[in-house]
């Protein structure tokens, strides 16, 4: 029962997208349409490529890769325009014409933002949706074990990449292979080698970016500012990421997993509690993280090695769990990629599937803990894991090349001495069915406050949450002091550079979202 819930599960937060096509029912407009910008467009990018709210095909285009059906609604406030470029001549013009013309874009390359910022906005205003999904080319370079991504690609694709090209490299990112790279590098992204390797920002080497001005540029021309706030200061905030070159990383050619379920009335809260101590210490090569959901933790682990060195090491560090050689799967590294999320039935052609059919709908909330949390309070979880409306909480730990990077090496800012992350997921299944779940999510986080960081409650930017604060717009600006407020936690200290650095590239605030950076202009 354990597995097929597990599985389930994992269906659930890996594969919670949308493959239907909804009907858009005359959606609201809430400005007359910019004609001006569209002829503008007009001139630079083939017709095919656009989309007007009349055009047979826009709700499709828009829906095609909304991963949280919650904004899958009429009620949604959406683009006026959408664009599918297929060059980065194509996002130069709209960024041109949209400047000229007075017409905000919105970019989305995988539309997972769990709170749709990619696609949709808060409030009422005309916006036009850059949807990078036709750029997704990713180029191997074995040799030099880099890699050149377009911000379209989903995970999937670079890991199938990569691997293809040689089994001794692979690349440390999320789990999940629908993922967007130009969302998830923008915010850091990690997965099961972050313990290893760091964030999938971490080993980004050089990128192309179209800037406010329209400009294209890379490293070289950005400079070392810009290149340092694209590296994990969250999307849509500098400029449109059009590709990354990435640092991959060796692989060996064994890989070993393993997950094991234990119940609350099995000693499930002494093992976290075990495991808050042993997990961020482990060598770098073993990543146990953690799923509660219900009575259960999983503990499913990524060694980046065989059975038989696994064996011993879990034998002299984590004893209690009771790991043996019943528990080892091994295989490459490339086939644990599909296989950690779907099991069995996961096969590495699956990385290149773009469609699912699952639909859930969710409200996503994150954490970071430093102190080991009590044994007694580990209970208290547990019995907020069955109220009604409960979700499901994953604990990645922390630890080793992650922490070792300075904090203000990057944007990503939840380093050295970090325990865990912890990302609280609640779903639900029909509209009307959010409540509960929505509540759930409040209040448990309100519960874990005392025995997580404070001054500022960290947060991780690729798990969005606008319960943290939104922008004010003074003046047609955000106001640097309205983006302190859920800015601090998403980037502690970084996030002072990351407004001044604002300022010098975007004065005006042209790319700007609910939870963008604000420019700090003195
Ligand atoms: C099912 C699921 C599983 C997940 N698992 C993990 C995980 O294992 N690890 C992890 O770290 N995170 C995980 N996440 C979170 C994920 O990393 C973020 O949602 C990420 O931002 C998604 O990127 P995207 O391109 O798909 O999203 P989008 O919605 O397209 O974009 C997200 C944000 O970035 C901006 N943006 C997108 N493309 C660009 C670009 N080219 N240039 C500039 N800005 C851009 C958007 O405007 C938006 O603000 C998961 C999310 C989901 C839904
Ligand atoms: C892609 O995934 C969807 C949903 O899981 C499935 O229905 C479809 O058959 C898959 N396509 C391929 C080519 O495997």
């Amino acid at each position: 029962m354990a597995t097929s819930r597990a599985s389930a599960l994992a269906l659930l937060l890996c594969a919670l997208s949308a493959s239907c096509h909804v009907a858009i029912s005359g959606p609201p407009s809430y400005a007359p349409p910019k004609d001006d910008f569209l002829s503008c467009l007009t001139r630079s990018v083939p017709p095919r490529l656009l989309f007007a709210k009349s055009s047979p095909a826009y709700g499709a285009t828009w829906s095609s890769t909304i991963r949280n059906l919650k904004f899958l609604s009429d009620k949604t406030v959406k683009p006026l325009y959408i664009i599918t470029p297929t060059d980065a001549s194509h996002i130069q013009a709209a960024v041109i014409c949209g400047r000229r013309y007075g017409m905000r874009l919105r970019v989305r390359s995988g539309g997972h933002d769990y709170e749709g910022l990619s696609y949709r906005s808060d409030k009422p205003e005309p916006f036009t949706v850059v949807d990078l999904s036709k750029m997704r080319q990713v180029r191997v370079d074995g040799k030099q074990a880099t890699a050149w991504v377009d911000s379209g690609a989903q995970l999937g694709e670079i890991y199938y990449a990569v691997a293809k090209a040689t089994p001794k490299l692979g690349f440390p990112a999320g789990v999940c292979a629908t993922i967007g790279v130009g969302g998830h590098f923008s915010g850091g992204g990690f997965g099961m080698m972050l313990r290893k390797y760091g964030t999938a920002a971490d080993n980004v080497i050089d990128a192309k970016v179209v800037d406010a001005n329209g400009k294209l540029l890379d490293r070289k021309a950005m400079g070392e500012d810009y290149f340092w706030a694209i590296r994990g200061g969250g999307g849509s905030s500098f400029g449109i990421v059009v590709s990354w070159q990435v640092k991959l990383v060796p692989v060996p050619p064994t890989v070993t997993v393993f997950q094991i379920h234990r119940g609350v009335n099995d000693g499930a809260a002494d093992l976290i509690v075990k495991w808050q101590q042993v997990a961020p210490s482990l060598p770098e090569d073993l990543m146990i993280r953690i799923m509660a959901m219900g009575q259960d933790a999983m503990f499913e682990a990524l060694f980046l090695g065989t059975c038989n060195d696994l064996v011993p090491l879990m034998n002299a560090r984590f004893p209690e769990l009771g790991m043996n050689p019943t528990h080892c799967n091994e295989m490459s590294w490339i086939q644990s990629v599909p296989y950690i999320p779907l099991g069995k039935s996961g096969t590495v052609r699956d990385l290149l599937n773009r469609t699912s059919n699952i639909k859930a709908f969710g409200k996503y909330k994150s954490d970071y803990v430093r102190d080991p949390i009590p044994k007694a309070v580990w209970e208290t979880i547990f019995t907020w894991l069955v109220k009604p409306g409960a979700g499901v909480m994953i604990m990645d730990p922390y630890g080793g090349r992650i922490s070792s990077i300075a904090e203000d090496a990057t944007p990503f800012p939840h380093r050295q001495g970090m325990l865990f992350n912890i990302q609280y997921v609640s779903y639900w299944f029909g509209e009307g069915s959010a409540a509960l779940p929505t509540q759930w999510s409040r209040d448990m986080y309100a519960f874990m406050e005392p025995y997580v960081t404070k001054n500022p409650r960290q947060a991780y930017v690729n798990y969005r949450d606008l319960d943290l604060g939104v922008n004010k717009v003074v003046g047609d600006v955000s106001t640097y002091e309205s983006g302190r407020v859920w800015g601090e936690k998403y980037y502690k200290g970084n996030f002072e550079r990351l407004a001044r650095i604002k300022a010098r590239v975007d004065p005006q605030d042209y790319f700007r979202n609910e939870q963008s950076i604000p420019p700090l202009l003195k």
